[in-house]
């Protein structure tokens, strides 16, 4: 079993740059089921949920050649299946891309229930409710998901919540449909942008994304030979903000589009960090002790709960008592548990915990619950002082690239080894 072991404390001071932007790439790639023909997507992450939708891609009968870690090209000219393997859909939530792309391309596809963090329920029915109005027939049981539609026709669809998946899967399904799809209550995430812009760039007509309206014009094929560059990821550039805060560090984060970043600016700024904007990088400096600060966790462009768990490792650390309530996820407080074991002061009771800093954490071994809860034990490894073992990496390297060499290059004492 492989751990991190971090001998802290230490304020992390340096650069990081930050790749390509995890949420984008898990349903670019779904996304080339839709072309009929050869794409580059270049700065990918190397992250295992990568690796995962390129193997499934494969198994339905795309070619992938790799270019360089972060760059493949993926010829989609002879998928050859609609069954995606069930083991490997099974494992990661963004396997339900799949349905949407694959409806479109081929009227017919059967995925395993799509897995992924365990933050609660994580029920699918906007997704199917998308599905079903285009004029899919949808079959759930036996532990996986059957759509079948002759054709699908563009039609109104008013999302009952706002869902990133839901959003995205009704878009790759609308793309080759008959006529206009109206997508009303849509998520507007900076990766529903970079979906939509990928799909635009292949020949699709969607207009509105980032918007709460979006407005798909079917179109006839998608063409390939072309190159994209996936967006930079917003939550890998939030948590070296929030461990620049945590760890009392400075830290020039690159290749980051700052406008992105405007919610976790500003909570920063509140809690007391200095946060500099050059448009594509940002220096994250903080020399205090953090303070207090209350968050609420909302739906782009509102506080993200996929760095809610990293800003509790800086209010864990701050002067005086915060409250988070957490606006998406059910049972997203797992990690406080952990945070307690190296003396956190957290009361968690369902969507809110409270939070009484104290002025110092203490290393202990603790176990990542999912993958940003990972995150947040690195960055409180390293705001630590003793040595703090982080199991369960399984989770992390689902979305993060590289992270202990990241860290180390700021100055983190942290190592990787297999028991
Ligand atoms: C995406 O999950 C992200 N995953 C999550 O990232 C992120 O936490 C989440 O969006 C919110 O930003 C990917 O992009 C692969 P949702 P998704 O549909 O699409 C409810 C990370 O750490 N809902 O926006 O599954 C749902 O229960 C992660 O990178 C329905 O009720 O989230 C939740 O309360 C984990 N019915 C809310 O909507 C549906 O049909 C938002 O979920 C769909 C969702």
């Amino acid at each position: 079993m492989e751990k991190l072991i971090i001998t802290g404390p230490t304020p992390l001071k340096g650069e990081v740059t930050i790749n390509g932007a995890k949420n984008a790439a898990v349903a670019i790639l779904p996304a080339t089921l839709l072309i009929d023909g050869i794409c580059t997507i270049d700065n990918l992450p190397n992250i295992s949920d990568v690796q995962l939708s390129c193997k499934i891609l494969e198994k339905l009968g795309a070619k992938i050649t790799w270019n360089n870690k972060n760059s493949i090209t993926i010829d989609t000219r002879n998928i050859t299946t609609y069954k995606a393997p069930l083991d490997l859909t099974s494992k990661f939530r963004a396997s339900y891309y799949i349905l949407g792309s694959m409806l479109s391309r081929n009227g017919e596809i059967e995925v395993g229930m799509p897995g992924g963090c365990k933050l609660g329920a994580r029920p699918i029915d906007q997704h199917i409710k998308g599905f079903e109005s285009l004029g899919a027939k949808v079959t759930v049981g036996n532990g996986t998901i059957y759509a079948k539609a002759k054709k699908l026709t563009g039609t109104s669809i008013y999302m009952d919540i706002v869902s990133v998946g839901a959003t995205i899967n009704v878009m790759l399904a609308a793309v080759l449909a008959n006529g206009t799809t109206t997508i009303e209550n849509a998520a507007k995430e900076p990766h529903i942008v970079d979906v939509a812009n990928f799909l635009n760039t292949m020949g699709a007509d969607i207009r509105g994304a980032g918007t709460d309206v979006i407005k798909i014009n079917g179109v006839k094929k998608l063409h390939g030979n072309t190159t994209y560059s996936v967006v930079p990821d917003q939550i890998e550039a939030g948590t070296f903000m929030l461990a620049a805060v945590a760890t009392k560090g400075d830290i020039l984060i690159k290749n980051c589009i700052t406008k992105h970043l405007e919610s976790i600016t500003a909570k920063i700024v509140e809690i007391g960090g200095t946060v500099e904007d050059y448009g594509d990088s940002l220096r994250v400096s903080c020399k205090k002790r953090p303070t207090k600060a209350n968050i609420k966790t909302l739906p782009y462009p509102g506080f993200p709960t996929d760095l809610q768990p990293q800003m509790g490792v800086a209010l864990s650390l701050a002067e005086g008592t915060s409250i988070i309530n957490e606006g998406i996820w059910e049972s997203r407080f797992q990690y406080t548990e952990e945070l307690i074991k190296m003396g956190a002061k957290i009361t968690a009771h369902g969507k809110t915990a409270i939070f009484e800093g104290v002025d110092k954490l203490s290393g202990a071994p603790v176990y990542s619950t999912d993958l940003r809860a990972g995150a947040a034990l690195i960055i409180a490894g390293t705001a630590a002082t003793g040595t703090t073992e982080v199991y369960n990496l399984e989770h992390i390297d689902r979305g993060y690239e590289n992270i202990e060499e990241k860290f180390r290059n700021l100055g983190a004492k942290i190592e990787r080894v297999n028991e």
